[in-house]
């Protein structure tokens, strides 16, 4: 096949004018060129090509196959929408999720309404559109103000956690001001990182937990922007150590893998995802967000280290991918792969029997402690959505 790889690439060089996270939902040439890789290794041609204002002529005058799209956009909250707006109107197959998926999925606030309407454990919080709105006398503090509509940890640091009234209202000020229009402010849950990869209608990937306990020095305490953009750099201490699968019960495994599955199909997200959740110290499993185009980089992000722990190489995920879209788009309709959603209720999900029981990891020299238990074990099944 003949595939476009569209993506938004980091600018060689920055716009000192914009703040230091503005480019961070970029791709890096080295992902960039690990997917191309990896596609041409399936024996197809790929175009790599950005998702500009040029998009539209591009394709009108290069008949593609399928589209790989990794493409997050830049500025408003259609902006991951777009590629895949175009691609329909096109006519041109994509991978991933579709345009309501994915912008929903961005907005943070009205995924968490969906979730809430679903029985999914979620932070309580509040939308703030000014700094002077009245502060709602239910959240308990601490709190964390975070942009409604980014990604990457973007607007996240230590001062986004906050203890009292003056404190948020500067927070929030601030993200208005540097990221608006919208300021989520949630409650703080203390407990583990956690996050969960889903491939397909029928593989939840090993939850990788990410442990923050050797970061103190860094003054970061949580998976903030620093955190995720310098992640590994041991003068700043930004070094989580990654487990994968996570330190946790097998129970306590099913129910975060449980609480993932159904607020991916809440929103409706295809082919695969990535649910970041807090697991509070009381065991509830808090859904912060749900990411339908997660970091791609073959070393460094979350998703392919999952995929690597569950025994998948990087090309044989990024095969998976082109695979799903290809059934989506040229099977019998019976047999298409839709919106999670849409599954069967007595479609198992089913790890991949192959996940080791240890491997190292990349980035933090890490050995993950593995529960073979997991690797066999049922997992959650569609009949829980809705309550
Ligand atoms: N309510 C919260 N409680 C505890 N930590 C949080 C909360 N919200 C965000 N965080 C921390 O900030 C990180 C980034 O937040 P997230 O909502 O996932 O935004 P992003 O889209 O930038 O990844 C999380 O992975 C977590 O470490
Ligand atoms: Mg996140």
């Amino acid at each position: 096949m003949k595939i476009a790889l569209i993506c938004n690439m980091k600018p060689p060089t920055k716009d000192a004018a914009r703040p230091a996270d503005y480019y961070s939902e970029c791709d890096s040439q080295k992902t960039v060129n690990a997917i191309a890789e990896a596609i041409r290794s399936a024996g197809h041609t790929v175009f790599p090509v950005e998702a500009d204002r040029n998009l539209a002529v591009w394709l009108a005058q290069t008949p593609v196959d399928l589209a790989f799209n990794i493409a997050e956009g830049f500025e408003g909250d259609a902006r991951e929408a777009r590629v895949p707006a175009l691609l329909e109107l096109m006519g041109v197959p994509y991978t991933g999720s579709g345009v309501l998926a994915l912008a929903l999925s961005l907005d943070k606030a009205k995924s968490k309404q969906i979730f809430r309407f679903h029985g999914i454990p979620t932070p309580n919080f509040q939308l703030f559109r000014h700094a002077d709105e009245p502060l709602d006398s239910r959240l308990k503090i601490p709190l964390i103000v975070k942009p409604n509509t980014e990604g990457s940890g973007k607007g996240i640091n230590a001062s986004s956690v906050v203890a009292d009234e003056p404190a948020l209202r500067a927070q929030v000020r601030h993200v208005l001001e540097t990221y608006g229009p919208e300021a989520l402010v949630e409650e703080y849950i203390e407990g583990t990182e956690l996050t969960v990869g889903i491939l397909g209608a029928d593989h939840i990937l090993p939850v990788l937990e990410v442990d923050f306990s050797e970061c103190k020095g860094s003054g970061e305490f949580f998976y903030s922007w620093r955190m995720k953009e310098y992640q590994g750099d041991k003068q700043q201490k930004l070094t989580p150590r990654f487990w994968c699968p996570a330190r946790l019960d097998p129970a306590v495994t099913q129910a975060v893998q449980s609480v993932a599955w159904k607020a991916a199909c809440a929103l409706g997200v295809r082919d695969v995802a990535r649910v970041d959740i807090r697991l509070s110290p009381d065991g509830i499993p808090y859904v912060l967000e749900v990411n339908p185009l997660p970091g791609m980089d073959p070393e460094e992000s979350n998703l392919p280290i999952m995929a690597r722990a569950a025994g998948m190489s990087y090309e044989a995920f990024i095969h998976r991918l082109i695979d799903l879209a290809v059934e989506r788009a040229f099977q019998r309709p019976a047999k298409r792969q839709a919106a999670l959603s849409s599954i069967p209720s007595s479609h198992p999900i089913v790890p991949n029997p192959s996940v080791p029981p240890s491997g190292a990891l990349p980035g933090s020299g890490e050995q993950g402690k593995g529960h073979p238990a997991l690797a066999r074990k049922k997992v959650p099944k569609e009949e829980n959505l809705g309550r």
